[in-house]
Order: structure tokens, then sequence, then C-alpha cells
């Protein structure tokens, strides 16, 4: 049977595996709501344009509300052989109301329909990760403020460098959410416009006010060329890129997660909330979700680099490869969501060992810059050259198997005789974090204001 939406000219319908690769109703029923509200919008406007009568438009909308009751309720039935969700709606309509459903159609294509609706779906998704996101802000900035003066190692390339604050490095990912969120908006602001009423590629002859259907539908104002309303996607593209960053945020901290919760490290731990057990290890407490949340990133990424090459090289105006934007835009915006909610789990649920993560801190001799930062300041001595007394000092230490702050007095003016005992001040861990006031230093005391300074803006 010939397509009853488009089947006009044609005498047949599809071959069974046409209709396979053809028909995106599997998965662009997720826009059942998007494009009921672009259709009632589209209604609003034909009517108050007298392109249609007001009863039809009357009809129209009531059927559309019943339309979407049934989705919401479960009972439509999508159909392969109506290929997408614009018309398994609209045939439902007509079922529903008879005549006035073939009027809807009028003055619009699937091309413009389509973006249309997808540009509702990536807004809307925007704005649930930005919400998700404040909410793990949020999460990292209390647990900030209670760790403020929680002395952990500090690292490069992983190796203990100089002491910080676990509220320090908390507050490190509210910094780069902050970024994300600012991507987000960004690409949102440019999403916003409406290409509604560009219909197939060229736009119509109707009498239409884009500028309604553009305003009902919550966009800034209509798109302004009607090839390139129904060929862009820069939207969804500019959405992945964002997820993607923030994915590479959230799988770093998943991977600190990991290493934190080993057995070797023990820095942090998670309960029974957030870890799996082992089959056949009864001492094991995996962090799975963190090595997943590090793990979606892949498929995230490549989502992005997916709908970049489906777009590439596309001839304007619009293309069937078009349809193959949406599976992965999906899926990594699911992927994101899932990673956002567990991360904003761990973060509430991990437990921090002070006292591990402090023995740590001064093993490493981590207090090294401290010691050679006093002989710059005390002794006015050239940084470099209080590098190289701090290095043989250091080389003392390490012989003797100890920390920098158990060697004696005397041992240390060996190698510099006019080192005093105030030197002790500064060896210990609590006492250098507590010297890093430098504006966005480790000091507890600059952290707890930046905590409190971000649950302020965060409250609002
Ligand atoms: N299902 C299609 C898509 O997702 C809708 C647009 C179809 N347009 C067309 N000219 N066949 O892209």
């Amino acid at each position: 049977m010939a397509n009853e939406m488009w089947g006009g000219r044609f005498a047949e319908g599809p071959a069974a595996i046409m209709q396979e690769i053809n028909a995106s109703i599997s998965f662009d029923k997720r826009l059942a709501d998007q494009d009921i509200r672009g259709s009632i919008a589209q209604a609003e406007m034909l009517s108050a344009q007298g392109i249609i009568d007001a009863q039809s438009a009357e009809a129209i909308i009531q059927g559309l509300k019943n339309v979407k009751a049934e989705i919401d309720a479960g009972s439509f039935t999508f159909k392969a052989s109506l290929e997408d969700i614009h018309m398994n709606v609209e045939a439902r309509l007509a079922e529903i109301v008879g005549k006035p459903a073939g009027r809807l159609h009028t003055a619009r294509s699937r091309n413009d329909q389509v973006a249309t609706d997808f540009r509702l779906y990536v807004r809307d998704s925007i704005d649930m990760i930005d919400a998700a996101l404040k909410d793990l802000q949020q999460a990292l900035a209390e647990k900030a403020l209670t760790h403020a003066g929680t002395v952990m190692p500090g690292f490069t390339h992983l190796q203990s460098a100089q002491p910080v604050t676990f509220g320090h490095h908390l507050m490190a990912y509210v910094e780069m959410l902050s970024r994300d969120r600012g991507r987000f908006a960004d690409a949102r602001r440019r999403l916003n416009e409406c290409p509604l009423g560009a219909a197939a590629l060229a736009g119509t002859s109707f009498p239409i006010d884009r500028d309604r259907t553009a305003k009902a539908l919550g966009f800034d104002r209509p798109t302004a060329n009607s090839l390139d309303s129904v060929s862009d996607r820069d939207f969804a593209l500019e959405t992945l890129a964002a997820v993607s960053i923030l994915a590479m945020h959230l799988s770093r901290f998943a991977e600190e997660i990991v290493i934190w919760t080993s057995a070797q490290f023990a820095f942090v731990k998670l309960s029974d909330k957030f870890t799996t057990g082992s089959s056949i290890m009864p001492q094991k407490r995996n962090p799975d979700a963190a090595e997943l949340v590090r793990a979606k990133t892949g498929r995230i990424f490549g989502s992005l680099i997916g709908l970049l090459t489906v777009m590439k090289g596309l001839t304007l105006a619009y293309a069937k490869d078009m349809q193959e934007d949406k599976e992965q835009t999906f899926d990594a915006l699911d992927s994101i969501a899932l990673c956002i909610a567990s991360t904003a789990g761990m973060v509430r649920d991990m437990e921090p060992d002070a006292k591990r993560l402090k023995k740590a801190a001064s093993s490493g001799y981590a207090t090294a810059t401290d010691l050679a930062d006093w002989l710059v300041r005390v002794l006015n001595m050239p940084f470099r050259e209080a590098h190289h007394v701090t290095g043989r000092i250091v080389g003392i230490a390490s012989a003797k198997g100890v920390d920098l702050e158990k060697l004696s007095l005397g041992e240390m003016q060996a190698v510099e005789p006019r080192i005093t005992g105030a030197i002790f001040d500064v060896l210990g861990v609590t006492n250098s974090v507590k010297s890093r006031t430098s504006y966005g230093g480790t000091a507890p005391a600059n952290v707890r204001m930046q905590a409190k300074k971000w649950l302020a803006k965060l409250a609002k």
C-alpha cells in the first residue's frame, strides 16, 4: 500500500527493507511533545492569519491535545509504515478530528517541522543539563566547605607536589562546571531561533506570521534564511561539543575517584550506595559508577564525531542523511544526564579520610618549596640558590628515610648555617597550606570564602 500521507503518485508501498532503513519512528517518537507543541503553534498562527478557518484550527488543537494525552498514557500505537513522529501524529489527528486535520500541514514541511522539533528538544535538554550541573556544583561546594581545611597531597605528574586542601581540589571542579554552563548558555542563545515557516526549503507563498510562531514556542526570533533553516544542525553540534567537554571534565574526576578509593590510596570512601562487590573476591568494593562515568565519555565523543561526519559535505538544503542526527544526540544527552547525576551522588556520598590524607600529604617532601621560600624570604637568598640548598636538605632526609620536619636544626644548619628554629613553622603541611593565601591559592580561609561565595550564588 502506498504511504497514506505522501503516496499520491505512488502505486506501490515500499520494500520491507526500504521501510526499515527509512523509518525513524523507533527513535524520533521522543520528539512527540515538541512536535505537538510546534503543531499547536502552527495551527494557531494559520488561523490568526486567516489561512485556515477558526473552527478547523480549534478542532486541530483539541485533537492534538488528545493525541498528546494518548502518547502520555502509553495507548498510542506508533507505526513504522508512517515513517516518523510527524506523520504518526498527523495521521492519528486525522482519525480523531477527520477532515480539518488535513489543513494543519499548510505552509510547512517536515523539513522545517523536524528542525523545529529537534531544536526544542535540544533546548529542553540544555535546560535540564544546566539544572543538573547547578546541583552538582552545589554538592561540590558544600563538601568543599566542610573540608576547606582538610589537607591532602596536591599532585603534578601524579607525583606528590605540594600540599593542598580537599576543599580546594573540589572547588576546581566547580570552576570547570561553571565554564561548562557558560558553554551551554552560549549554545542555547544561538540555538534559540525558530525555523518553522521555512517550509521545504524556499519559504512559502502563504501570508504566515513567523514572529508569532517563534514567540509562541519561546524562540527569540525566526531564522533569517529558509535554506539555512532546514539545513542547519549547528545547534546539536554545539551542544554535543559542550557535552563532550563536560564529559571530559567528569571523566577526570571519575578517574580521581577510582584512584582515591583504591586500597593503596584510600583517600576517600564511597558507601555501599555507590560501590559494588565482586562475586568471587569478598574484600572488593568497586567504584563502578565512577568507572562508568569515565567510560561514557567514549560514546559521547563518538556522538560528536558521528554527527560532524554526517553533516560534512552535505549540499543544501535538507537531505535524509540528517535523520541520522537524532539517535546519537539522544544517546549523548541521556548519557551525560546519567553522568552528572551519578557524580553528584558520589560527591554527596564520599567521605575523605582526613588522617590518611594528611599523612600522605606529609610524605614525599611536599613542603620542600615552603623550605625554599623561607630561605628566600628570611635569608634573602636568590630562589635558585634556595632551591639548591633545599635539594641538599631533602637529600639528607631522604637518605635517613624521614620527613623534612623530622630533621634536627643541626642537620639543616650543616647545609646552611643561617637557618633558625623558625624554619619548623613552615615545614608542616598544615602551615604550608595556611600560607598559600594568594588569590586562588589553597589556604583554608580562601577555600572557605570561595565555597561560600559559590553557595550564595547558586542559591539565587
Ligand atoms: N524523519 C525525517 C528526519 O528526521 C523528517 C524530515 C523528512 N523530510 C523529508 N523530506 N523526507 O529528518
